[in-house]
């Protein structure tokens, strides 16, 4: 996906380092955060259509356009670029609407900003750290991502986000958008993940955050029965299924997911988030 789809987006150092943006809108503020080797391209139909809203979206360090220095990848470091970014803007609070690795960020967001968060959406996301069987896998996937480099992970890594009937046309975007992951970012990216703490026992905690929780129908990476119990613990959560999607519905079925979104949105009282 080029970035004649995102044409306005600027950059800004924060946090000492360099990211990509884009800042469109005006009103109360949600903040996109993309999923590991995304980039901010997966949210350009929700960027384009949630107008009233303040939508913004970032590469993360080490994806997209965004600077990708060699090490110090942690959760916290994500969390508190996107704060940096925050500040910079002059957002004080923000809708957090955020996919799989983002979802991690947007935890650690949470336990390090909390008062800066007025709603929370959650897709195709656990809430669990990993296993040690998993922690096993991500090692094993570095030295994978090392070896092929970013083009040779896009190829593995493409079939296993979308649904097995997605068009070609959308294989290959999803395609081009991992292979502009550079390989610090993926190593930094899945280091941090490995490490990620248990985001279990925050999720009673959010009685006071309105939370939206959607996965695609065909997600073969995140399993439907997680997404449910973790919407079963955090008190008044909604919890949908977004039909003709796999891991990452916002970019695969865009309408569907625009439309969860505006019915949440319109839900959050608009004072608290700008
Ligand atoms: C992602 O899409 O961000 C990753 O698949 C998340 C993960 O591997 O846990």
């Amino acid at each position: 996906m080029s970035d004649a789809a995102t044409p306005d987006f600027r950059h800004v150092e924060v946090n000492g380092v360099r990211l990509a943006y884009n800042d469109v809108g005006e009103g109360p503020t949600i903040l996109f955060i993309h999923g590991f080797m995304l980039d901010r391209t997966m949210w350009r139909s929700q960027v384009a259509a949630l107008d009233g809203w303040r939508r913004i979206a970032p590469d993360l360090r080490g994806h997209g356009l965004s600077e990708a220095p060699e090490g110090g990848y942690r959760m916290a470091t994500y969390a508190d670029d996107l704060a940096a970014l925050l500040d910079v803007l002059g957002v004080r609070r923000t809708v957090l609407c955020r996919l799989s690795m983002g979802g991690y960020i947007a935890f650690e967001f949470l336990r390090r900003h909390r008062d800066r968060v007025a709603g929370l959406v959650i897709m195709d996301a656990r809430a669990a750290a990993d296993s040690p069987a998993r922690r096993a896998r991500r090692n094993a996937m570095i030295a994978r991502a090392l070896d092929s480099g970013s083009e040779g992970f896009a190829d593995e890594l493409t079939p296993k986000f979308l649904a097995e009937s997605a068009p070609g046309v959308m294989k290959r975007q999803l395609r081009e958008m991992m292979e502009r992951t550079p390989p610090n970012g993926i190593v930094g990216a899945l280091e941090a993940m490995r490490d990620r703490p248990d985001s279990r026992p925050l999720l009673r905690t959010l009685a006071s955050v309105p939370c939206l929780l959607l996965i695609g129908e065909c997600d073969a990476r995140v399993p439907r029965a997680s997404m449910q119990a973790m919407a079963g613990q955090i008190p008044g959560a909604r919890f949908a299924v977004i039909p003709d999607a796999g891991h990452v519905a916002p970019f695969e079925n865009p309408a569907a997911v625009i439309s969860r979104l505006r019915e949440f949105l319109d839900e959050i009282s608009t004072d608290s988030c700008g």
